[in-house]
């Protein structure tokens, strides 16, 4: 059977775990789509990155454009983050009828509305679970085995970066600035770190959690920000002398006034699970009015991990590209074209 074709925009740490990812597995992901996912192509910055693969494999390029209008290609995979040219390179694949997967939290917090409606009007898949919480299926949870849920509240801890700093203050008493050091040598921080630490990547991920849980367009200026930055070893260690430990946590809830979206340091108990979620790992925590609380934990940074959740979303798209319709997977969980008042 013909393979899925697959080109990969990016070849930083998560692009180059997804490589590594579809490669070490590559008889497992054929069996489940019944079909095999062929990378076609890869844009890469630096060749260094290219080192250890087969580069018989795929045909590299350096430009992206080219990639996104190739007719060879069914679906583009976009890991270079930020928003341009990421936005439109985007837009441009799906002009060209091309399925996407993405991990650019801070494009679909920003123009995802845009993106999600003309992936609408073209009848295409844009992918995102590598975007919230890394390897933790998060959006899948929430979107699919939530459905049937009213969603009161979530709260998660949704930036390993933050995580690992905080818990490195509070178990080693280590400075803000060597943790911080230590998470960008260890591939868990943004480009611009200043993303983690102001809390601006965790908000970016809770607009996309809050669409998601709520069914209402992606609205990133709702949601109140306030990072890690000023915070010293004296708050963290004052906090677990009261008997508590700090997190970061994005937090979205219904309140009479309609869904607030919030992001700050909190004051967890500390024999609470999210208080004992350690490192660079994330979790969320929901309460649906069916099931009650449900608690989501796992490796949310990283190459391999968020790499993980890449390839889950190629494997879905492979699926909406049989023909079989039951084969086919659900892709968004609220109409991006209605900006209307967020229901309650
Ligand atoms: N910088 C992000 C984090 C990477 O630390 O969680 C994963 O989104």
């Amino acid at each position: 059977m013909a393979s899925v074709k697959v080109g990969i925009i990016g070849l930083g740490t998560v692009g180059r775990g997804t490589l590594d990812v579809l490669r070490r597995n590559a008889t497992e992901i054929s069996r489940r789509i019944g079909r095999p996912l062929q990378v076609r192509q890869v844009v890469v910055r630096n060749p260094a990155r290219l080192e250890g693969l087969d580069a018989r494999d795929f045909d590299v390029v350096q430009d992206p454009f080219a990639l996104v209008n190739d007719p060879g290609i069914d679906v583009v995979v976009e890991l270079i983050g930020g928003i341009e040219p990421a936005r439109s390179l985007v837009l441009a694949a799906l002009h060209n009828g091309k399925h996407v997967v993405t991990a650019n939290k801070a494009l679909l917090a920003l123009h995802g509305n845009e993106i999600f409606a003309l992936a609408q009007e073209k009848g295409l898949v844009v992918a995102f679970e590598a975007a919230v919480a890394g390897g933790i299926p998060i959006i899948k949870a929430v979107r699919e085995g939530l459905a049937g849920n009213r969603i009161e509240w979530l709260a998660g801890i949704i930036n390993g970066t933050c995580n690992y700093i905080l818990t490195q203050m509070r178990s080693k008493g280590c400075g803000f600035d060597t943790a911080l050091a230590e998470a960008q040598a260890l591939g868990y921080a943004e480009a611009d770190p200043t993303f983690d630490i102001d809390g601006i990547d965790s908000a970016h991920k809770l607009t996309i959690l809050g669409a998601i849980a709520y069914g209402v367009p992606l609205e990133f200026p709702a949601v109140h920000v306030e990072g890690i930055r000023s915070l010293q070893g004296i708050d963290v260690t004052y906090a677990e002398e009261l008997g508590y430990r700090i997190k970061l946590l994005g937090i979205a809830r219904r309140t009479a006034q309609g869904i607030e979206m919030r992001v700050h340091p909190t004051l967890v108990p500390a024999a609470h699970l999210l208080a004992n979620v350690e490192g660079p790992f994330n979790a969320v925590l929901v309460e649906g009015d069916a099931v009650g609380q449900t608690l989501y934990h796992g490796r949310g940074a990283g190459a391999e991990p968020t790499a993980s959740a890449v390839v889950a979303d190629l494997v879905d798209v492979a699926r909406t590209l049989t023909a079989d319709p039951a084969n086919r997977v659900p892709h968004l969980a609220f109409q991006p074209g209605q900006l209307a008042s967020v229901p309650v």
